[in-house]
């Protein structure tokens, strides 16, 4: 029998848990029972870069490498196959290139998105305004019940910002995008807006400025600000010191807590104390050069790539394609090869700030009981799905 390696999500048909000093647990699915069991991960968050084609070019763009080359896009079939075997997951977030220039984006989302309490997020360049508009509505009347975030990557004002992204008026087109999304608000409350820049040496001194004038055009419902990390398609940028994304980090918070309080008064304080928590693990990191807490990447966080490559974290190398796997996600995320990148992650030799990842990691590091209530919820969900199969209506 296989006992899982701590952090993997299992589905807990049988579950014996063993509470002798230390919580041992013993996991395993009777339908997997042929002599080896394969422990079935749980996700919080897959993320899915559903296309590399891109209309920009970042000199920040960590996916540089990828973007535009002739890789086979995975088809809406091969998408609807990998979903029926994928293991029970939360959240998912649309990356890319430029997701809004994949022309099967809302049929991916409504495959991927069943449930009310999963949540889509999804970070666009901008500057196709109507395509996005229309495709932002689609989504939103395919999925009214789901939380849709939308974030418009800005990382200048004007001609700094086209410069910085290779494209002559980003800047104006990706204001006309929010001006655009924002007017679909009031017939879709699913739908929330934000703006997402990326700080780094070349632009640090003109972020603030930046976040000001987004929050008097008052479009978004807050603002997100991410230091530069991994490689960048320009060689030599930097990210910032930790002292100058602090001095922009109290700034943002000061002009979110104005906004989110005004416009999402429900959800305010826990995504302030959520961004808070984030920023100080992001500035420790910056300052340490190590993480404080341990990354859940490729444990409850994963990522699926648009021709199928299964990566635990976009940094890494892949760990397999699902098209040689027959679309099965947990045979990759199990294999061997994953195995090792996770024992990888666990020494912080790859500590980073990775809004997302470390994001989602914090809830583990302070509150250890929320793995369990993870569990839980991987086990109803598989129960769910499970009865949704056989036909059975759910209450
Ligand atoms: C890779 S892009 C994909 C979505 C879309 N093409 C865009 O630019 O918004 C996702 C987000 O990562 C940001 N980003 C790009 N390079 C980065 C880097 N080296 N470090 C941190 N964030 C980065 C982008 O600005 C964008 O907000
Ligand atoms: S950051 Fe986004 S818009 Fe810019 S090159 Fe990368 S994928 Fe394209
Ligand atoms: S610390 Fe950074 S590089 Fe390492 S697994 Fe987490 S997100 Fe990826």
């Amino acid at each position: 029998m296989t006992v899982p390696a701590s952090g993997d999500r299992v589905t807990p048909f049988i579950c014996i848990t063993i509470r002798a000093g230390i919580r041992m647990k013993i996991l395993f699915d009777p339908a997997e029972w042929k002599g080896l069991v394969r422990p079935v991960p749980f996700l919080k968050v897959l993320t899915i870069f559903i296309t590399n084609r891109c209309n920009a070019r970042c000199e920040t763009c960590f996916y540089w490498q990828e973007l535009n080359n002739q890789s086979q896009d995975l088809t809406l079939d091969e998408y609807r196959q990998i979903q029926a075997k994928l293991p029970p997951y939360q959240d998912i977030l649309i990356s890319g290139g430029e997701p809004t220039l994949a022309p099967h984006l809302p049929d991916v989302i409504e495959t991927f998105i069943h449930r009310p309490e999963q949540a889509i997020t999804m970070p666009t360049n901008g500057i196709k305004s109507r395509q996005i508009r229309d495709m932002v509505k689609d989504i939103c009347e395919r999925r009214p019940n789901n939380r849709f975030v939308v974030g418009v990557s800005l990382d200048a004002i004007g001609e700094l910002h086209d410069r910085i992204r290779g494209v002559p008026g980003n800047y104006d087109k990706a204001i006309e995008t929010l001006r655009l999304l924002c007017e679909l608000k009031p017939e879709h409350p699913n739908l929330r807006l934000t703006s997402l820049t990326t700080v780094f040496d070349e632009n640090h001194k003109q972020v603030p400025e930046l976040l000001r004038e987004m929050a008097r055009l008052d479009y978004v419902d807050y603002l997100t600000v991410e230091p530069l990390r991994g490689a960048p398609m320009k060689q030599g940028l930097r990210a910032p010191l930790f002292y100058e994304l602090r001095k922009i980090q109290d700034l943002l918070h000061e002009l979110n807590v104005g906004l989110l309080s005004r416009k999402q008064p429900l959800e305010a304080s826990t995504m302030l104390s959520h961004i808070r928590a984030l920023h100080r693990e992001q500035q420790r990191m910056l300052e340490s050069g190590r993480l404080s807490i341990d990354c859940k990447a490729g444990t409850v966080i994963g990522v699926l790539e648009h021709d199928g490559q299964v990566r635990l974290c976009e940094m890494f190398e892949p760990v397999g394609n699902l098209r040689d796997f027959g679309y099965d996600f947990a045979a990759i995320w199990n294999s061997p090869a994953a195995e090792a990148q996770r024992r990888y992650i666990k020494t912080k030799e790859c500590s980073c700030t990775h809004c997302v990842n470390i994001g989602q990691s914090l809830p583990f590091h302070f509150w250890p009981e929320f793995e369990r209530l993870m569990e839980k919820r991987a086990l109803e969900r598989r129960v769910y799905i499970e009865r949704e199969a056989a036909g059975v209506k759910s209450c």
